[in-house]
């Protein structure tokens, strides 16, 4: 059974870098993890007054994350953190109050923009809320991705030495998958 990975992109905009950058991480990851793209574009803002009849777009968004095994986040950096419409998503997915989504899931973080910081800020404060809604996030190696055109061609990426770098990182996301997972003696 192919290890499945629910991704959370932070952009919502059509031509993402970081919607492009998923893509081409889950080719090369294939087949040692299954990466599944969920939307976040269609959730409404938090509200707590609609948590007494979840709307469709929040269940369906977590059932998707209960339902893989580890989740992904790719983040751009927006004003030195990640965007709102992920922090939503996350709201979403820690709530109604023992309904929390993410409690337990392996994790792990990524992201790209064309700054000079390669996401750096916008991690370090995604890492904090994220641990805090349950995830156990895996650390190494760390994968900030400053965007300079030709890194991503037809879908892939094509960098060796990065590409070599994303496949440690596939390996070590994989493994930390299946020790988080493992049942207890
Ligand atoms: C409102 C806004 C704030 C931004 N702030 C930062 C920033 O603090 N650091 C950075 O590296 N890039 C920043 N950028 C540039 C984004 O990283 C860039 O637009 C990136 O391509 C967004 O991700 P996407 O391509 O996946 O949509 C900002 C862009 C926007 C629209």
């Amino acid at each position: 059974m192919p290890v499945t990975v629910a991704v959370v992109i932070g952009s919502l905009r059509k031509n993402s870098l970081n919607r492009q950058f998923a893509h081409a991480l889950a080719r090369s990851a294939h087949p040692t993890l299954d990466l599944r793209i969920v939307e976040i574009g269609d959730l409404p803002l938090y509200n707590q007054d609609l948590e007494a009849e979840l709307p469709g777009p929040v269940r369906r968004f977590k059932d998707e994350i209960e339902a893989a095994d580890a989740v992904l986040f790719v983040t751009p950096e927006f004003n030195r953190s990640f965007s709102a419409a992920l922090k939503n998503a996350i709201e979403w997915g820690s709530r109604p109050w023992g309904r929390n989504s993410w409690a337990g899931k392996p994790g792990a973080i990524v992201g790209v923009t064309p700054g000079a910081v390669g996401t750096a800020a916008a991690q370090a404060q995604l890492r904090s809320v994220v641990g805090a809604v349950g995830v156990a996030l895996t650390v190494h190696p760390e994968i900030y991705l400053s965007y300079r055109d030709g890194l991503i061609v037809d879908g892939e990426i094509a960098d060796d030495k990065f590409r070599r770098l994303l496949n440690e990182w596939v390996a070590q996301f994989s493994a930390w998958i299946v020790r988080i997972k493992a049942p207890s003696a």
